[in-house]
């Protein structure tokens, strides 16, 4: 039967997103769809970004909306008792871990409780349903171990990764007290075309189309020395929804399991758009300059500077190879050129 008449003999399977406007709350609800879900998304009425991203994909029209906010727990009760949905999957969250340190109760709130309060509406008013939780490598925090693995003890070094830390111990809590069927990934970075415009891959973009198309404003960052494990978004979701297809719940990492600083992203993405960039300089004095044209491109702002930093992340994916089939199959180098052309074409 196809995706259709699966809808239409009620045979779908029925799945609600929290946080859909989000990046991966847009890839998800597309690769749903693709497999014959009806889906349901939670939207707050104050959302920063509407349905833009879901728009953008041509899906907007495919999936019902219903009132949701994390710091609301009658929200989160309805959505949940009147839904009785086969899955949960909870993307929504205080996602910059910049802006955790401005707002640490709110960031809390949301992360941490904000997974519980769900955890505890699934086990009173729809045990059924499956539970996915966007547990995060910032966890790791001060690495203990590289690469990363499921049992790498954590050492979070944000609110934001403390307060998920929270949502992940509540997840494995509500799996072993109660029995339900929840799964924590543990994803490293993942970014693309719909990633936010405050992490430091789409502001390097943007910022890349932007002076690619005339302007000699230079993109000003904070740390470059921070190391990260890229990936793609789309990859990504795909290995939630893998997780939730399995038997019992577990906790898996998804990772490239290689590691980039920030210059070799800037590089790959100006290459795209026609720059190449040295670099000169050192700490708040450092630049990248397009040898070409001589325009400064990069520049340090400590503003952008973090209380404490993650230096190091990158993981080891082998458990989710093993037992989902899951790799990540865009490299950085394509994700970074990939980008920057989506950026620049978009601003033409
Ligand atoms: P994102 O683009 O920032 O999306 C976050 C979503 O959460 C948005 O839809 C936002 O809605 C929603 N939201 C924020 N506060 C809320 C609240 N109080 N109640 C209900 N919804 C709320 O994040 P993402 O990159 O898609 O990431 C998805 C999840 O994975 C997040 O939980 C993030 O922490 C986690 N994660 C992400 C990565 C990554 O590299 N992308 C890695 C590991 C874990 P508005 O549109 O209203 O703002
Ligand atoms: N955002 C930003 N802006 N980061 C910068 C900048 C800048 O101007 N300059 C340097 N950085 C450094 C940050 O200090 C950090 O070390 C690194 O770039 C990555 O920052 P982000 O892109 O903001 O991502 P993140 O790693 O802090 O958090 C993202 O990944 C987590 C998974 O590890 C978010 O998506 C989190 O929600 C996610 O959990």
């Amino acid at each position: 039967m196809d995706v259709a008449g699966l809808r239409e003999a009620k045979l779908a399977k029925k799945a609600l997103i929290t946080g859909i406007t989000g990046q991966d709350g847009a890839y998800l609800s597309q690769l749903l769809l693709e497999n014959g879900y009806e889906v349901h998304g939670g939207v707050r009425r104050i959302s920063h970004s509407e349905t833009v991203r879901l728009v953008g994909l041509g899906i907007d029209q495919d999936i019902t909306f219903h009132d949701f906010d994390l710091s609301e727990q009658n929200s989160i009760v309805r959505a949940i008792r009147e839904g009785q949905y086969d899955e949960v999957y909870n993307l929504a969250a205080q996602s910059f871990v910049g802006s955790s340190w401005d707002q640490p109760l709110y960031t809390s709130d949301v992360n941490s409780m904000g997974t519980l309060r769900i955890l505890d509406a699934i086990r009173t008013y729809s045990p059924h349903s499956r539970f996915y939780q966007a547990s995060t490598s910032e966890m790791y925090g001060l690495v203990q171990e590289v690469p990363q693995r499921e049992d790498t003890p954590l050492y979070p070094r944000s609110p934001y990764g403390v307060a998920k830390v929270f949502g992940h111990l509540m997840t494995r809590n509500y799996r072993e007290s109660f029995g339900l069927h929840g799964s924590s990934g543990i994803l490293f970075n993942h970014e693309s075309p719909l990633r936010g415009e405050e992490f430091v891959t789409r502001k390097i973009t943007m910022g890349l189309a932007r002076i690619a198309h005339g302007s000699d404003r230079p993109i000003e960052l904070g740390n470059m020395d921070a190391k990260r494990d890229w990936g793609y978004a789309k990859d990504y979701v795909r290995g939630m929804y893998l997780m939730l297809q399995q038997d019992e719940g577990d906790e898996y990492v998804l990772a490239t399991g290689r590691t980039h600083t920030i210059r070799e992203f800037a590089t790959w993405a100006a290459a795209e758009l026609g720059m190449t960039l040295a670099w000169e300089g050192e700490g708040q004095d450092e630049v990248a300059r397009d040898t070409s044209s001589g325009k400064t491109i990069i520049k340090v702002n400590p503003a952008f500077y973090r209380p404490a930093e993650v230096d190091l992340l990158v993981g080891n994916a082998s458990k989710a190879r093993d037992k989902l089939g899951w790799e990540a199959e865009v490299s950085v180098e394509e994700l970074a050129r990939m980008m920057a052309r989506s950026d620049y074409d978009a601003a033409t």
